[in-house]
């Protein structure tokens, strides 16, 4: 058989029946939860492939934990900067992702958080709710258009370039800073400070390296147009969580929708108590249809290192390095 898969979470749709009906002795954490650093080694010892998600820090230890058998690790998401890939290529592990099959779920969930974020839906919401008593009026509860305004992208890779093409339909135009990925048509590519001096809603979409850790710090706020809307539904760590707070207390950042958190799950209570924040519980790729397709396609990169096959949709150790 194919050894030991270890699955670091409970897996939708038939991704853990794909990887039984390999031959493979599929144990799954009974736990579902993150695991902490012990359990995570006990539950690899002796795995060829590991399934893991973004709440599971994978490095060397891992791979001397599971002891000399790992050849693969498939990560549930796009991103993996919870993966010290260069670490396990060096030690002949395989890494994997799952790009592509999460790219209009999350490209919607933006569009999502620019809408509530814009149009105060969350405001709002809580207002109904509350049962006060609220009459129409001209200037009640109103928001900004989207219509004509510009949209800042940073990172224009597929789901950058699908928030993109969304955001077109609602007449946006469109702006983005990433010199890799030009294949949007009708997306102007500027510098990083135009495309934060200019912009009416920033969307981030680009990985977190060590180079974009804080990319969004005191100094690129500061940049910002006044009430400029700012979404993240990349990581947390892109931003710096103190200095957005701050900006939004003070009315420079307008309002936020945030999905992803630097310390998640904890959130400042300064944050929570925003009325002009929208907050999310990183949920932007939580459809069925992209979860199952994450879990079959993590599945299929499996099986297909441990047949001595290229994988699906390998991360190649390049300029996304580990955090
Ligand atoms: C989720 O956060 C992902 O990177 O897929």
């Amino acid at each position: 058989g194919a050894g030991k898969i270890a699955v670091l979470r409970a897996l939708p749709g038939s991704a853990s029946r794909l990887l039984a009906d390999s031959g493979a002795t599929v144990v799954t954490s009974p736990l579902d939860r993150p695991l902490n650093r012990d359990e995570l080694h006990v539950m690899v010892a002796g795995a060829s492939g590991i399934v893991a998600t973004l709440t599971d820090h994978i490095d060397g230890s891992v791979v001397a934990a599971a002891g000399g058998t790992l050849q693969v690790v498939a990560n549930v998401a796009a991103g993996y900067d919870n993966i010290d890939v260069s670490a396990l290529n060096a030690a002949g592990v395989t890494v994997t992702n799952t790009p592509d099959v999460l790219t209009a779920a999350t490209a919607d969930f933006t569009l999502a958080l620019i809408l509530a974020a814009t149009r105060r839906l969350i405001e709002a919401d809580q207002l109904v709710r509350s049962g006060v008593l609220w009459e129409w009026s001209p200037s009640f509860l109103v928001g900004n258009g989207l219509e004509g305004k510009r949209l800042g992208i940073v990172g224009l890779g597929n789901i950058g370039q699908a928030v993109a093409h969304r955001a077109r339909a609602f007449g946006m135009e469109i702006v983005h800073s990433s010199r890799r990925h030009q294949r949007e048509p009708g997306s102007k590519l500027v510098s990083f400070e135009e495309l934060l001096q200019t912009s009416d809603v920033i969307t981030l979409h680009c990985p977190l390296t060590s180079a974009t850790r804080h990319l969004i710090g005191e100094q690129a706020i500061a940049q910002m147009k006044a009430g400029v809307c700012l979404i993240n539904t990349g990581r947390g760590q892109l931003i710096d969580e103190d200095a957005l707070t701050r900006a939004l207390e003070e009315g420079r950042i307008g309002s936020a929708g945030l999905d992803v958190f630097e310390n998640e799950p904890r959130i400042d209570a300064r944050l929570r108590a925003l009325p002009n924040v929208v907050l999310a519980p990183h949920i932007g790729s939580a459809t069925s249809e992209a979860r199952s397709a994450m879990a079959d396609l993590a599945a299929k990169n499996v099986m297909a290192v441990l047949r001595g096959e290229e994988p699906l949709t390998p991360v190649r150790n390049d300029a996304q390095g580990h955090r």
